[in-house]
């Protein structure tokens, strides 16, 4: 069976890391290996400890700069021989050499229909924009901030008075589904990029 030996970021709540190690950690092969955090207190980091998953804690104020500190990080998340890294509600923006260090094996997971509502607040400023229809999506990485090639997309009507909580809390059982589904088809070797186009994912597995 092929390994996939997972790294994990987060700086809060952790409920999709959670998601993770509830459905895809010890299963075909995929292994979530370490979660590392910008900040001691995220919650995130004591989901891993339950989990028994080393974690690692690198706040950018421990270092002369933010590249020093994901320098840092990656050299961790590298000595873990990781196959994939996930941004699972990551609230720092990643220095340029890091993305490039993990280009192609770093994913995240963003509460809009991309490309509406890149970067933070998305959810407030898709209700204060007042759209129907929003959504959850999983993208690789790149340098932009959620602006990445898009893996799974899936959307979510939304009723005329809808209110923050209930929209978040419907986004969060969509994101701990769909982020879990693209790990799975990216351990089993079906996901790979479009050699014509560089925008688009190819899925050999339409069982997502
Ligand atoms: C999620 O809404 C995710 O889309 C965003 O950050 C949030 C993290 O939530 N990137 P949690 O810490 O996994 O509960």
């Amino acid at each position: 069976m092929t390994q996939l030996r997972i790294g994990v970021l987060v700086s809060g709540t952790g409920t999709n890391l959670q998601a993770i190690l509830d459905t895809v950690h010890g299963t075909d092969g995929i292994e979530v290996v370490c979660v590392g955090s910008n900040r001691a207190d995220a919650p995130g980091l004591q989901r891993a400890r339950d989990a028994g998953v080393q974690t690692g804690v690198f706040p950018a104020a421990d270092y002369a700069s933010r590249a020093e500190r994901d320098a840092a990080m990656g050299d961790w998340l590298e000595e873990h021989d990781i196959g994939l890294l996930v941004l699972a509600g990551f609230m720092e923006v990643l220095d340029g050499s890091f993305v490039r260090r993990f280009s192609a094996r770093m994913i995240n997971v963003h509460p809009s229909l991309l490309p509406a509502f890149q970067g933070v607040r998305a959810i407030e400023r898709a209700l204060e924009y007042g759209v129907r229809v929003t959504g959850v999506s999983v993208h690789f990485v790149d340098e932009g901030v959620d602006t990445g090639p898009i893996i799974l997309q899936e959307p979510l009507e939304l009723p005329y008075a809808a209110d923050i909580s209930g929209v978040q809390t419907r986004l969060h059982e969509i994101e701990h589904r769909l982020l879990p589904n693209a790990i799975r088809l990216i351990a089993r070797g079906a996901v790979r990029m479009d050699p014509d186009n560089p925008r688009r994912v190819l899925i050999d597995d339409g069982d997502a």
